[in-house]
């Protein structure tokens, strides 16, 4: 009963099965093959494998059979890897060839050697397969196509900003030397339009900066030039460089040093870099007629953190994760100067390769904390 049972399962079930004895010859041949292979059981049951099917005589199949009855060894073949699968097709009404996945195992039965052949479709399967690999070459293609437009881009903003940077730097000096007396008293008229003219180049000249030190940092050729600072002195030499900017904002910046050296190894100009772009920051963002404070302390890890606070609208929590990125500003922000959001992506980076750490935290209409953290030299060495 149960014998009968596994046989008719064997029949109907919906994979193929093939059952061969030792010499080759069929002995079960169920349904699934029977509508695949377009010929009835009765056709095939008593006749060697290679009668019914002439194309696979010394093939890798055939090869595999006797490897299964012979040496009892098991195979795989797939219409993928070996072209010598079996002749089976999709419907009785095309000739389209079934991919076909092909197991060959050996069995024994009542002392006997037998062949199992179990056949699987995996036309869908393929087709994916072959879906997916067009698919992702195609990527690779656009990703090629982008990466190369991008470099592209990156020269050309690079170039462009390289031409512009000269020019602009000698009509900054001039319209600086103009303004400064150089050539004797400015008309009072031609003194507002000059300085607007000031103004503006400045602001220029910055933008074009930053543009090339984002491009040197994404190529990965920003140089440094580390050195031992007291950040005590370089924070008080950037504050003071920078108080008319305060004062054009109606604020002023307050230095709170550490008593103690805070020697730390950094480049001296990008950490300059660092500090007046957080007080431009502070300044530009700030209530007038509030002090922005910076202060140093030593912190965990013999670690100096450098915190630089205003007073203002502040930033909502959810700039947390991409203030830092290239562009952000934070929106309802107003300032009278305008910048470019580049700023504090520039800060990030240069600070990431000092192995520091920047961050901020706001508390909104109060106050906001700009810090870098970077590690103290041990003094004694
Ligand atoms: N202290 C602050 N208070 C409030 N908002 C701030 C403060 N500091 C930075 N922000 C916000 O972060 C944005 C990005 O600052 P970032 O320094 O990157 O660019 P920017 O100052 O606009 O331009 P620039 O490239 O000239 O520095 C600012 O535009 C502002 O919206
Ligand atoms: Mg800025």
């Amino acid at each position: 009963m149960h014998e009968q049972l596994l046989t008719k399962i064997a029949l109907n079930t919906d994979i193929g099965i093939i059952v061969l004895n030792s010499e080759k010859t069929i002995v079960l041949w169920n349904k699934w093959i029977e509508k695949t292979s377009r010929r009835a059981s009765t056709e095939t049951i008593g006749k060697s494998l290679s009668k019914v099917f002439p194309e696979t005589i010394g093939s890798r199949l055939d090869q595999a059979i006797s490897g299964a009855i012979n040496s009892g060894n098991s195979a795989l073949l797939s219409s993928a890897w070996n072209l010598h699968t079996l002749p089976l097709f999709k419907t009785e009404s095309t000739d389209t060839r079934l991919m076909q996945s092909l197991m060959i195992k050996p069995i024994s039965f009542d002392g006997e050697s037998y062949c199992l052949l179990e056949v699987f479709d995996v036309t869908n399967s393929n087709n994916r397969e072959a879906l997916l690999r067009e698919k992702t070459s195609e990527s690779v293609h656009a990703l090629n196509a982008a990466e190369t437009a991008s470099k592209t881009k990156t020269e050309y903003v690079s170039t462009v900003s390289h031409e512009l940077r000269t020019p602009l730097t000698s009509i900054t000096g001039a319209l600086g030397l103009i303004l400064g007396g150089v050539v004797g008293e400015i008309p009072e008229k031609a003194r507002g339009l000059i300085e607007v003219a000031n103004y503006n180049t400045t602001r220029l000249l910055s933008i074009i900066n930053d543009l090339l030190d984002i491009e040197k940092i994404e190529a990965g050729k920003m140089e440094f030039i580390f050195s031992q600072v007291d950040l005590n002195q370089l924070c008080s030499q950037v504050v003071e460089h920078n108080q008319n900017y305060a004062q054009s904002h109606n604020v002023r910046f307050e230095c709170h040093l550490n008593k103690r050296p805070m020697l730390v190894s950094a480049d001296t100009h990008r950490i300059s870099q660092v500090l007046a772009n957080l007080l431009s920051n502070a300044a530009k963002f700030s209530f007038a007629d509030h002090a922005v404070t910076v202060t140093l302390n030593e912190i965990a890890n013999k670690h100096c953190r450098v915190a630089i606070q205003n007073h203002g609208n502040g930033i909502p929590e959810s700039y947390q994760e991409t203030l830092f990125e290239k562009f952000t500003q934070v929106q309802g922000n107003q300032s009278a100067s305008k910048g470019s959001g580049l700023g504090l992506n520039i800060c990030r980076a240069i600070i990431n390769k000092h192995d520091g750490n920047i961050g901020f935290h706001s508390i909104l209409h109060d106050t906001t904390t700009f810090f870098f953290d970077l590690k103290l030299v041990d003094s004694a060495n």
